[in-house]
Order: structure tokens, then C-alpha cells, then sequence
């Protein structure tokens, strides 16, 4: 099922289609040097996949997406919106990961941004987060390019990160032109 398209990106629900590519996706260290959870073996990757296959199964709407460059219709990553609960409070996180050979050409800004722009309008969540290793440079990056800001350090079962949040409310002032009523 198609979640959201952007000009260059598909997103929609993972198939078992795509299990090859996701596990290739998870193959590389490079892609997974940040996501200490990730699956580690087709098993494992199998199961991911079986988990997500129509959304995240207590929050449907929720889940992590194939992600399909529309040029030739590749799965260049899994992208999309997790639940958590952080210090006792539910949070959603925007997610991306892509292969590395799809890196440096604004995708994953892309996607999340579509992706934020999803939970609020769609969802009508108020603050979307993102979980991030401190040392995980690009990541960083594509948060702010987003809007999010660094809130604070946390830590939970699998170790510390970084939590970036964004308000509806802030979001929405960025997101409008500015006007300049009252200039001379
Ligand atoms: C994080 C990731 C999704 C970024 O994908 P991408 O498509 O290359 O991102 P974009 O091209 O949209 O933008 C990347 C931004 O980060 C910057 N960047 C890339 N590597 C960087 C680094 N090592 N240090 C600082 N900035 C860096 C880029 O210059 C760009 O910013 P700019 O547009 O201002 O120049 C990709 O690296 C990835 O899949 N990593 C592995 C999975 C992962 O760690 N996911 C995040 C888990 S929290």
C-alpha cells in the first residue's frame, strides 16, 4: 500500500518482495554502524519485514516503509515513522535509512521531510522525534535540514543518543512564508 510520494521518492508498505534488498540494505556496515537494533541475519530480517508488512501492528499507521527511487523503481532504503516510549511518554520517531550508493544526493532529507510532513498533517501528531548516535554526523544533519532540534541526551536498554524533537506549532512557523505587513 503507497504511504507518500515526494518528487523523486515512493513510499509504501514493505513486501516480501523485498526481503533481498532489505537485507542487503542491512548487510552493510555502514548502513547499520548507528543502528545497533537492526536485524543481523535474513532470519532476522524476515521477521522485521513480517512486522511491518501492513504497518507497525499496535499502530498501523506507523511502520517503516520500502522506500523506491520512482526513476527506475528501485528500493534504495526503508524509511518511515516508529513508536516509543521515552522516559514514560509515547513518542513517534522519523526513520530513514538508505543504501549507501543512493547517499549525498538529498534523499533521505527528502523522505523525512515528506515523512514529517505526513505525521503532522496526516497523522495529526504534535511533536515527531528522532533518535540519533551523537557521532552519527549525516543523520544529524538531515534532522535539522528538517527542523528538529536537539532536545537532550538520553539513554535506554540498547544505550545513550541524541533525542531531536519538533513541534507542530514550530514546524508550521517554519514551513509558512514570512509576510511583511506593517513595513514601510
Ligand atoms: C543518514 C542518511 C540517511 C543520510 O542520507 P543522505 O541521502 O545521504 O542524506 P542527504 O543527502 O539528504 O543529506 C545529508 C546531509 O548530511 C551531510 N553529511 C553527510 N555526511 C556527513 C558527515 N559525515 N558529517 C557532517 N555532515 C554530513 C550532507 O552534506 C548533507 O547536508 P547538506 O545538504 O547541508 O550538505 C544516510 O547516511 C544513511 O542511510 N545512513 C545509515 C543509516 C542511518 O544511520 N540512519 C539514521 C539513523 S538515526
Amino acid at each position: 500500500m503507497k504511504i507518500l510520494e515526494t518528487k523523486r521518492l515512493l513510499l509504501r508498505h514493505l513486501e516480501m518482495s523485498d526481503l533481498d534488498d532489505l537485507f542487503a540494505l542491512y548487510s552493510d556496515p555502514a548502513v547499520t554502524q548507528f543502528i545497533p537494533d537492526a536485524p543481523t541475519t535474513l532470519a532476522e530480517t524476515r521477521e522485521e519485514l513480517e512486522w511491518f508488512q501492513n504497518g507497525h501492528p499496535e499502530h498501523p499507521e506507523l511502520g517503516l516503509w520500502a522506500t523506491i527511487h520512482k526513476a527506475n523503481e528501485q528500493f534504495i532504503g526503508r524509511c518511515g515513522l516508529l513508536p516509543w516510549t521515552i522516559d514514560g511518554c509515547f513518542e513517534v520517531e522519523v526513520a530513514y535509512a538508505l543504501k549507501k550508493a543512493f547517499w549525498g544526493q538529498g534523499l533521505a532529507t527528502e523522505a523525512a521531510k515528506a515523512i514529517l510532513n505526513y505525521g503532522f498533517n496526516q497523522l495529526h501528531y504534535t511533536r515527531l522525534v528522532s533518535l540519533i548516535d551523537s557521532d552519527n554526523h549525516a543523520s544529524i544533519r538531515v534532522a535539522e535540514k528538517i527542523g528538529m532540534q536537539f532536545e537532550k541526551e538520553e539513554k535506554d536498554e540498547i544505550g545513550p543518543f541524541w533525542l531531536y524533537t519538533c513541534l507542530h506549532s514550530f514546524w508550521v512557523g517554519l514551513s509558512t512564508p514570512k509576510t511583511n505587513f506593517g513595513q514601510t
